[in-house]
């Protein structure tokens, strides 16, 4: 590895990140702040992408292309699908899909479309790296699969049609799109959220309440994985 990209969705998921850095260099790019920093003696550029897949393909690509990254760590929130998980708890994506993306009109099965896949899997070798970090840290993580739509999830209708349709534990609304990016480009790549709320009628309430305190709780695991790889 060379150079390591760390991107969140939102400005209080990578806050708690570049916290853990000095002399951070900012270059503006494509109407977004890329922040360059080194951990440990590692490259690192850290981003936002904004919500929403459309955005993420964005900051994903343009760390990749631009900076030159050749790993990629995702680090938030998400909306609990999976019964179990709780608000903090840490979920690994070993898998990813569009839960909104929909040609069933054609026959295909949803979170299909020509020359794709329904599901697209995280790096093995650094989902290896976490779950040991996890372990020697003492840190509970869930490994499963997390659904990315353009949509903001607050209802059990919805939730419960994303369980049904891929049994997926978690939902948020970028990691799937920058699965695709990785995938074509050949980019190892790693998605990591921590529960923010339950995707269900509270989730808005809850969103508001955690998304400062669950995406903590992910960024200083992912900066451990970092340094661990
Ligand atoms: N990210 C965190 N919670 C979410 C939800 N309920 N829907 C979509 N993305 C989310």
């Amino acid at each position: 590895m060379n150079k390591l990209a760390i991107m969140g969705a939102m400005q209080e998921e990578i806050e708690p990140l570049l916290e853990y850095f000095e002399n951070i260099k900012i270059t503006e790019y494509a109407d977004n702040k890329y922040y360059e920093a080194n951990l440990d003696g590692l490259d690192v550029v850290i981003a936002y992408s904004k919500i929403g897949k459309v955005f993420a393909s964005l900051t994903a690509s343009t760390m990749i292309e631009k900076f030159g990254c050749d790993t990629l760590l995702f680090s938030g929130v998400a909306g609990a699908v999976n019964n179990n998980l709780k608000i903090g708890d840490l979920v690994i994506a070993d898998k990813l899909c569009q839960h909104d993306l929909d040609i069933v009109a054609f026959g295909h099965p949803y979170g299909y479309v020509p020359g794709g896949n329904v599901f697209i899997d995280t790096s093995k070798k650094i989902r290896e790296v976490a779950k040991k970090v996890a372990l020697d840290n003492n840190i509970k993580v869930l490994e499963g699969t997390i659904a990315t739509g353009d949509q903001f999830v607050n209802s059990v209708e919805r939730k419960n049609f994303i369980l049904n349709t891929f049994k997926a534990d978690a939902l948020e609304m970028e990691g799937a799109s920058v699965a695709v990016v990785c995938n074509a480009l050949n980019v190892p790549f790693f998605i990591l959220r921590s529960i923010s709320d339950s995707a269900d009628m509270d989730a808005n309430f809850d969103f508001d309440e955690f998304l400062k305190s669950s995406a903590k709780i992910s960024a200083d695991y992912v900066i451990k994985i970092a340094k661990s790889l």
